[in-house]
């Protein structure tokens, strides 16, 4: 039977570990193992003798179609969810505190309503006079979403049990608590049987449901990948401090593409759809500088062009900085170690400080060539040719290696003004489409070509 004996859980990543320690070995955060009551095991030990029932199994042919997707007529939301929401689905929505989670889905629930959807929005966070005001400030206060304030879970599950409405906001799953389970709101016991109630209810009442799920750092509160696995489509709402711009990228999505992006604008007025990234994120653009190389990119389905932009100064410490924001720090520290191994230029003594334009996150390995072509600049001094995109992954000899969607690349650089485009010299492109291509073959090759210096 059942045996309760304490064991510790990562509120980071759900892991369990045998006793508690101020860092997870699995993964690698820290100060997030809290103590916990397991859930009980029930009668599952032991099944050699089978008494269990016989699951009725069937072919893989259907004639049924596939289920219609609502569409919220926001753009950018909808292609984020792989092309609007399906039916009975379970989307998580994470995001830090504060970066606009409960904006974007009382605008998402709005939108829905607004084609004729039954939406419910359940906030156990705020009080619905403050769901009340935000409405107003939003301009959705005439939407036909309706609105409760609650965190109990099972009194939850019977309001929408007899409401069905066709989608659900819950707002947030860190605050709902079950009777079933003895543990703190919030912990990692909780949150997970709140998420399984829900994700079950959504799929047998075809209720399509979105759990908000705060991105924690530290301590007892639970984070939202503790449920990523449960839910079909796992979203993230991101953004930098001190930037109005906010990227929704799908992570996971069981119904459509992943690594789709939404861009968004914080305004007074609430979330504004950006329908031309690209433009935006270049926006900021002056005069050629040094450090500055522009990167065709590709963001899911979609061609995204932004801005590397690199300072190299003498530093006056033993371990000079490796300052990073927006780009994979590890892909930094490979592609200074390529440039100082295979083409001798050394970045020993100099501060480097890369970042992306914008506030905008580049996970793509072939932003590669971009970034060494912003440190370098940067380090020579001499600006990149203003009218030319960059691509191309770069491997350990220094060898430029192709990349994907080629041709979308350069098709939005061109849409942008850009008239060249330096890529790797094996990469296929069928039709340039007016785009002049510099090809190059390594590392040695680009330092010659672009700098003039061998
Ligand atoms: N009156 C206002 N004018 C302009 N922007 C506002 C206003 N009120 C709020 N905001 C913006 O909305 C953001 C908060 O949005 P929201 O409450 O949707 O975030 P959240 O992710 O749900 O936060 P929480 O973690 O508190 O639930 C603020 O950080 C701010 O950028
Ligand atoms: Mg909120
Ligand atoms: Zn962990």
């Amino acid at each position: 039977m059942a045996k309760s004996t304490t064991a510790f859980t990562c509120t980071a990543c759900g892991a369990s570990h045998k006793k508690w320690a101020g860092r997870c070995d699995a993964c690698g955060a820290w100060n997030t193992i809290v103590e916990e009551a397991p859930l009980s095991q029930g009668p599952g030990r032991g099944l050699g003798a089978h008494k269990g029932r016989a699951v009725p199994l069937s072919s893989l042919q259907t004639t049924e179609a596939p289920p219609p997707r609502h569409l919220a007529g926001m753009d950018e939301l909808d292609r984020v969810l792989g092309g609007g929401l399906v039916p009975g689905s379970a989307v998580l929505v994470g995001g830090d505190p504060g970066i606009g989670k409960s904006t974007l889905l009382l605008q998402g629930a709005a939108a829905f309503a607004r084609r004729g959807l039954q939406a419910v929005y359940i906030s156990g966070e705020e009080a619905s006079a403050q769901v009340r005001m935000r409405a107003q400030r939003l301009g959705l206060a005439d939407a036909p979403v309706r609105l409760g304030s609650e965190t109990n879970l099972r009194d939850i599950l019977t309001t929408l049990d007899n409401e069905r409405p066709d989608l659900a906001i819950i707002d947030s799953v860190q605050t709902l608590w079950s009777d079933q389970v003895e543990a703190a709101p919030g912990s990692v016991a909780q949150v997970r049987a709140a998420a399984h109630e829900l994700v079950t209810f959504a799929k047998r009442k075809g209720v399509a449901i979105f759990l908000v799920g705060h991105v924690t750092k530290e301590g007892q509160i639970a984070g939202p990948r503790v449920v990523e696995h449960m839910v079909d489509t796992v979203i993230y709402f991101e953004g930098e401090r001190g930037h109005q711009f906010r990227i929704l990228r799908s992570v996971k999505n069981r119904f459509g593409p992943a690594d789709e992006i939404g861009v968004f604008e914080m305004t007074g007025s609430g979330l504004a759809e950006v329908a031309n990234p690209s433009a935006l994120f270049l926006s900021e653009r002056g005069q050629p500088v040094p450090g500055s190389a522009v990167f065709a990119g590709i963001e899911g389905t979609r061609p995204v062009l932004t801005e590397v932009q690199a300072l190299v100064a003498p530093s006056t410490l033993a371990s000079p900085r490796r300052t990073v924001v927006g780009l994979d720090s590890g892909r930094v520290s490979t592609i200074l170690a390529v440039l100082e191994a295979r083409c001798g230029i050394p970045f020993a003594g100099l501060d480097v400080f890369l970042n992306v334009a914008g506030g905008m996150r580049v996970n793509e390995p072939a932003a590669d060539l971009a970034i060494a072509g912003a440190l370098l600049s940067a380090r020579e001094d001499s600006a990149l040719p203003p009218d030319a995109v960059l691509f191309g992954e770069i491997s350990l000899s220094g060898a430029l290696r192709p990349v994907a969607q080629a041709e979308n690349r350069l098709k939005e650089a061109q849409k942008l003004g850009f008239s060249q485009a330096i890529l790797p010299d094996s990469q296929k492109v069928e039709g340039a489409g007016g785009m002049g291509t510099r090809r190059i073959a390594d590392l040695t090759g680009f330092v010659g070509e672009v700098f003039g210096a061998g």
